[in-house]
């Protein structure tokens, strides 16, 4: 899949799964990151910060939003709060920045005749679920308000596509992992917390018993799931489960690891983390038939290149 000499956007540019999308792009297509370095990185930028342009702004701008976005015709909105623990400190800030902000970026698509949108939500959207894998029409369930807040983005999307004939396709993400992603906050993602510290010869902290499971997805996989969703023609409206539709517990994940690292690590198991889900797979059939999506990382690569950057 090749997308060449278009006018894109990517919000959230110089963040982790952002990032990743702007550089695959830049070589072949203009593209401006839309960023407020809050979460975001300028080093996420090294090697192809000159061949794009960098608007550091905050998605609540509406003013830089729609300076930004006149003359695209592909967004990627990637821009968000991603703290979910933020989200419940401060769920009026959440809301502002992933629905406010969301808004702005729809908005200024709809002024400026944008044909697409690619927004970037969550599987937290569904909680815990009886069925597994979850399927796409799984009724919602979002336990925090980052949860709620990508639900209602979602909504947006539609009703921009219904209602303005504004192309969207949403893809619900699981747990990414890779290169970028931040790895020294408490809430970082597991995957980047766990490799750094092995790498770093530190203890692992396992909240709970270590049998939760999570389908684990390269950003790689999950770059190229929107690129498909950037071309398909039978996408467009639909929201889509980007997983693997496999998953792992945190043990087997750390056997995984040990092998791969060839030593023990020390691993320390405290109380559950509040508001964990348990178990979280997706079903990615729907990805699979209409996108054309096929994951082709596995995880004993992807933690490879993490454990041996
Ligand atoms: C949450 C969000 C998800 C988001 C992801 C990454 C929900 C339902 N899901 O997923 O949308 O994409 O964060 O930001 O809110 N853990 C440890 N030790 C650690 C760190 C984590 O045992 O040092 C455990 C957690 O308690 C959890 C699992 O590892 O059971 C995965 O945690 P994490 O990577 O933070 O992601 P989720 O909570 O699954």
């Amino acid at each position: 899949m090749k997308i060449s000499g278009k006018d894109i956007v990517v919000t959230g540019g110089a963040g982790f799964i952002g990032s990743w999308i702007a550089e695959t792009l830049s070589s072949e297509n203009k593209v401006t990151v839309i960023d407020n370095l809050h979460t975001g990185k300028m080093k996420n930028l090294k090697g192809f910060a000159d061949r794009i342009r960098f608007i550091n702004a905050d998605i609540r701008d509406r003013e830089a939003v729609f300076e930004g976005v006149k003359g695209a015709e592909l967004v990627f909105h990637q821009g968000a709060n991603v703290i979910i623990q933020a989200s419940i400190d401060d769920p009026k800030m959440n809301s502002e920045i992933n629905v406010g902000g969301t808004l702005n970026v729809l908005e200024a698509c709809r002024k400026h005749d944008v044909k697409r949108v690619i927004f970037a939500s969550s599987s937290a959207i569904y909680g815990n679920t009886e069925k597994l894998p979850v399927t796409e029409d799984q009724d919602p369930s979002p336990l925090s308000p980052y949860a709620l807040s990508k639900l209602e983005g979602e909504k947006w999307m539609k009703i921009y596509s219904e209602k303005y004939g504004l192309e969207t396709v949403t893809l619900r993400y699981f747990n990414v992992y890779g290169p970028r992603q931040y790895p020294d906050s408490p809430y970082s993602g597991v995957i980047s917390i766990f490799t750094k510290n092995i790498r770093t010869g530190k203890p692992l902290t396992v909240f709970g018993d270590g049998e939760q499971t999570r389908d684990f997805v390269s950003v790689r996989d999950v770059v190229n799931a929107n690129l498909l969703a950037a071309e398909s023609r039978k996408g467009v409206g639909k929201t889509f489960n980007i997983g693997t539709g496999k998953s792992v517990s945190l043990n087997e994940m750390i056997s995984i690891l040990e092998k791969l690292a060839g030593k023990k690590t020390k691993v320390v198991y405290d109380k559950p983390r509040h508001g964990d889900v348990r178990h979280s797979r997706a079903d990615i059939t729907l990805a699979k038939d209409v996108l054309g999506y096929s994951p082709a990382v596995s995880l004993e690569e992807g933690l490879k290149e993490l454990l041996f950057p």
